[in-house]
């Protein structure tokens, strides 16, 4: 599946170990590369970017959030969320117009109006106020650097203010403020500056291509260009290019690749958007295993074929209310996390942001899709977390164990995985969750450890009911587990006439009323109805081929 020709495989490994010796005798700048569709370090082993976005290209080009807490305390908050990596964006006029960068924090705010902003960085980050907004971008890489986190600088627009519409003048090029010439120099510029910066590690080209100008021709054309011109300043940095249509659409590469000098040093990645906005009314309206089922499908070939032809994808927006009450939004994350665990994507939650110092001419509005709250203090909703949180951890990839690929029974809507606990399952975080065996389309769900004596196995036992693992008759309709859904994530047996399961006829892994036991109930809403919402028996069967952690073998009765 995600094999590539080995020569060239080992061309690139070859590139990367002479360029880790050449600076052995630097500081530990973090050069990553990418070995087929996995970004790795020096050693050969995955980095899986686990992000999170941090704006800096709003109006006054400060970046969000130092009016309300320490920069180093946001830097803290990041690694403690577990996220090893920051997506920067900033406007392309911070590298281009010497007006613009050269103005002070202080300067820049009360040019806005934003007299309370540089009172909040005056007692949160006073170091700041006098720096230019150059050096204060630098300043907040420096301070992710001390916490060990990494940066992808993201050009978000050309000039400063919230993005994106189709006619701003910033979406593509030969726009208004979009310039292709002045965007490869400022591109050129920001690479230079940062190129000796340790935890800089890549550099995305442009944010959200799109309006009536776009065109593949012409993004053939300057992205190439563009990833030229951060390539010749910045040699170790990553080279990320996005698709069009606002970053949805990548498709236009299964029939043309992108050509540039440095191809062999293995630097190019790509990333695509997916919110659940650009299917607003089909989340809300229709059977949510359907809409997910085509959603997936469609992410396949906007962006996700480009894994198998050997480069990696970086998710790099992609997010929700965190609040609870945006019904599309509760029927996509799921849908969404449940892709990105299966390909084990890179990723970038938007966002950090609790809330901005002005956006769209309001000052102090709030981010609901913010992990952090208003205040940049804590965790907006610390229920939630978990849902982001469990995409973390690589599951495959090359560094963490070389395991057979097993099977995880994965819970998007709780982020935990199904495991283990004496004869029945609960939900667990997924770095303690058990190897199964499971054979699409239809067949046993059998521990792996335990597989070998071909027992024990997961039975259902009833509506309502614990699903047990037990040796008895494995193989009956009771434990032949099928995936009765579009989506592919209802785990499901037929139930045989005589034992209750609600009068469906089927009987759905699902998630006990105590919120941690596996249970199995009547199938919900599997096909058709779009009022009804089926998340909670979402199981992802993702494949996994890390080295299970070693945890006490489950007691079997
Ligand atoms: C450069 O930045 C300054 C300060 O924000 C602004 O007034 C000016 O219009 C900008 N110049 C261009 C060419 O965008
Ligand atoms: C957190 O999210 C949960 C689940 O969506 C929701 O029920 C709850 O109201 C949210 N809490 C806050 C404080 O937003
Ligand atoms: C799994 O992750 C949790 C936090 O999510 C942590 O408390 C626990 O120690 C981890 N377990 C293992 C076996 O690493
Ligand atoms: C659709 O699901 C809702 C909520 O579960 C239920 O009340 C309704 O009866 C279902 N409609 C149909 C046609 O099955």
């Amino acid at each position: 599946m995600m094999t590539r020709t080995p020569r060239r495989a080992a061309l690139c490994l070859l590139v990367v170990l002479v360029a880790a010796g050449h600076r052995a005798t630097r500081a530990a700048a973090v050069t990553l590369s990418t070995s087929s569709r996995w970004v790795v370090d020096p050693a050969g082993r995955r980095v899986k970017l686990a992000c999170v976005n941090w704006p800096s290209h709003l109006e006054p080009v400060v970046t969000e959030g130092l009016g309300r807490q320490p920069v180093g305390a946001i830097a803290g908050m990041v690694v403690s969320l577990g996220f090893n990596c920051i997506r920067l964006t900033y406007p392309i006029a911070l590298a281009t117009n010497t007006s613009l960068s050269s103005l002070t924090v202080r300067q820049s705010l009360l040019a806005h109006g934003l007299a309370e902003t540089a009172g909040g960085v005056e007692v949160n980050n006073p170091g700041f106020l006098d720096l230019t907004l150059m050096d204060s971008l630098k300043a907040v890489v420096n301070a992710l650097g001390e916490k060990d986190v990494l940066v992808i600088l993201d050009n978000h627009v050309s000039k400063p203010g919230w993005c994106c519409g189709n006619d701003d003048g910033n979406g593509f090029f030969g726009d208004r403020d979009f310039d292709p010439d002045v965007w490869v120099d400022g591109l050129g510029n920001m690479a230079t500056i940062f190129a000796d910066v340790p935890n800089v590690v890549g550099m995305s080209l442009r944010n959200e291509l799109r309006g009536p100008r776009q065109n593949p021709e012409d993004w053939y054309t300057y992205m190439q260009r563009g990833a030229e011109a951060v390539h010749a300043a910045n040699p170790r940095a990553l080279v990320i290019m996005g698709g069009l249509s606002y970053d949805y659409d990548l498709s236009f590469l299964a029939a043309r690749q992108v050509g540039v000098s440095f191809a062999a040093e293995c630097k190019l990645v790509f990333e695509v958007h997916w919110y659940s906005f650009s299917d607003a009314r089909a989340w809300e309206t229709e059977n949510a295993n359907e809409v997910c089922a085509r959603a997936a499908r469609d992410f396949e070939r906007r962006a996700g074929f480009l894994l198998a032809r050997g480069f990696p994808l970086f998710l790099s927006e992609f997010g929700g209310d965190l609040r609870g009450g945006d019904l599309k939004g509760n029927r996509y994350f799921p849908c969404a996390a449940a892709v990105a665990a299966e390909h084990d994507l890179d990723w970038a939650y938007w966002a950090l942001q609790g809330s901005y110092a002005l956006r769209q001419g309001v000052a102090g509005m709030d981010e609901v899709y913010g992990v952090l709250d208003w205040s940049w203090s804590k965790p907006r909703n610390e229920t939630v977390l978990p849902r982001i949180q469990a995409l973390q951890r690589p599951i495959q990839g090359p560094g963490y164990g070389e395991a057979l690929p097993y099977t995880v029974l994965f819970h998007p809507l709780t982020g935990l995985c199904a495991a283990a606990a004496a004869n029945t399952l609960e939900l667990r975080p997924c770095n303690e969750t058990d190897a199964w065996a499971y054979a699409p389309p239809a067949s046993t769900l059998v521990l792996r450890d335990a597989a070998a004596a071909g027992l024990p196995c997961l039975r259902a036992e009833g509506r309502g009911l614990l699903a047990r693992l037990g040796a008895k008759a494995c193989g009956d309709a009771l434990s032949t587990w099928r995936l009765a859904s579009d989506s592919g994530m209802h785990v499901a047996v037929e139930s045989p006439p005589g034992l209750d399961s609600g009068g469906g006829g089927m009987l759905c892994l699902d998630v006990g009323a105590d919120g941690r036991s596996i249970v199995t109930n009547p199938c919900a809403c599997l096909r058709g109805n779009g009022t009804c919402d089926p998340e909670r028996q979402w199981f992802k069967l993702v494949t996994s081929t890390r080295r299970a952690a070693r945890r006490p073998p489950a007691t079997l009765a």
